[in-house]
């Protein structure tokens, strides 16, 4: 496991490097074969990539397209969000190589990453592009989906439960609900230039749930800035860690206490922030005790 899958394919990364500069209509055109156009089908036997959600952790929330896949895939490319449980179900004998993608810990670039499903769908392999959540909502899924339409790559895609909906289910906390939230906004607290730089004033609206991706690193400027924009101090806010496994945390205050809690109980990434009226409602709906959880609450002395 590992870098292997990396060296085989140094010299077909850079045939593909090269093959950027052919002409973008060209290669569109080969692309959109597999989209059911009228454009030439790609020769049989060529390689295809799936572009596989793995959900945000419970190995039993992937859909059964995605665990099918996970069983024919001759190698798979993953993210660092890949939950064990999850790897452990791909085929074996399939080739895993480890793409990273941890904050600023990239294994690959994402220019590499891009060549290298190139390279290895060239070879004629069934490549499984696995990614924690769903690929489309903050994966970069879109960028190489883009690469590979670009150059005549077949794919396709399969959604995956994203981190808010697990953290919200496996949490006890509604994203909407008619009482508290008609609308749900997902955010990310981690811009690419490295900025907390957001539309403070859409985020700061009552009536609706903001789920902050990305954001534990900023949780205070976070619940700062959402204050400064009109919201109460104590507007409930909660902060889910590892959602959906079972070493799943969620902290719980509201926009002046959680930034202290969060640090106060070590939490780490990855987590969400998830803020809004609906966060109360996980006294009365909180259902999943993680063995985390569990552990704390049976430590914990009677009066605490
Ligand atoms: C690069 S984004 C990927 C999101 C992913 N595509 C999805 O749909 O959930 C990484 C962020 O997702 C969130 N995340 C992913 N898995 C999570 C989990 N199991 N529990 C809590 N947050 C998670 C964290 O905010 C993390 O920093």
């Amino acid at each position: 496991m590992g870098d292997s899958g990396r060296e085989d394919c140094a010299p077909a990364l850079q045939e593909v490097r090269a093959d950027d500069a052919a002409p973008r209509a060209r290669r569109i055109r080969r692309g959109a074969a597999v989209q059911g156009g009228d454009a030439i089908a790609p020769p049989p036997g060529d390689g295809m990539v799936y572009l596989v959600g793995a959900g945000p952790g419970d190995p039993e929330l992937l859909t059964l397209k995605a665990a099918r896949l996970l069983q024919q895939a001759d190698v798979c490319v993953y993210d660092h969000l890949v939950s064990n449980d999850v790897l452990g179900l791909v085929r074996r004998g399939a080739e895993l190589i480890y793409a990273g993608k941890e904050k600023s810990n990239h294994a690959l670039p994402q220019a590499d990453i891009n060549a290298l499903l190139v390279a290895l769908a060239r070879k004629g392999k069934r490549v499984l592009r696995l990614k924690g959540g769903d690929p489309f909502i903050f994966g970069r899924g879109g960028e190489e989906m883009q690469f590979l339409a670009e150059h005549g790559v077949p794919f396709e895609v399969v959604p995956g439960v994203t981190s808010a909906s697990g953290a919200s289910a496996y949490g006890g906390i509604p994203l909407t609900h008619r009482d508290h939230a008609q609308a749900c906004v997902f955010v990310t607290g981690h811009r690419k230039n490295g900025t907390c730089d957001l539309d403070w004033p859409m985020l700061a609206r009552p009536r609706q749930t903001v789920v902050f991706y990305m954001g534990l690193g900023q949780i205070e400027e976070i619940c700062e800035r959402l204050k400064a924009h009109g919201l109460p101090g104590d507007w409930p806010a909660a902060a889910v860690e590892r959602a959906t496994t079972a070493k799943q945390r969620v902290v719980t205050g509201t926009l002046t206490t959680l930034p202290g809690r969060a640090a106060h109980a070590g939490l780490r990434a990855p987590a969400l922030i998830i803020v809004g009226e609906v966060v109360k409602l996980r006294a009365e709906l909180g259902w999943f005790d993680s063995d985390v959880e569990r552990l704390i609450t049976h430590a914990a002395p009677a009066h605490a």
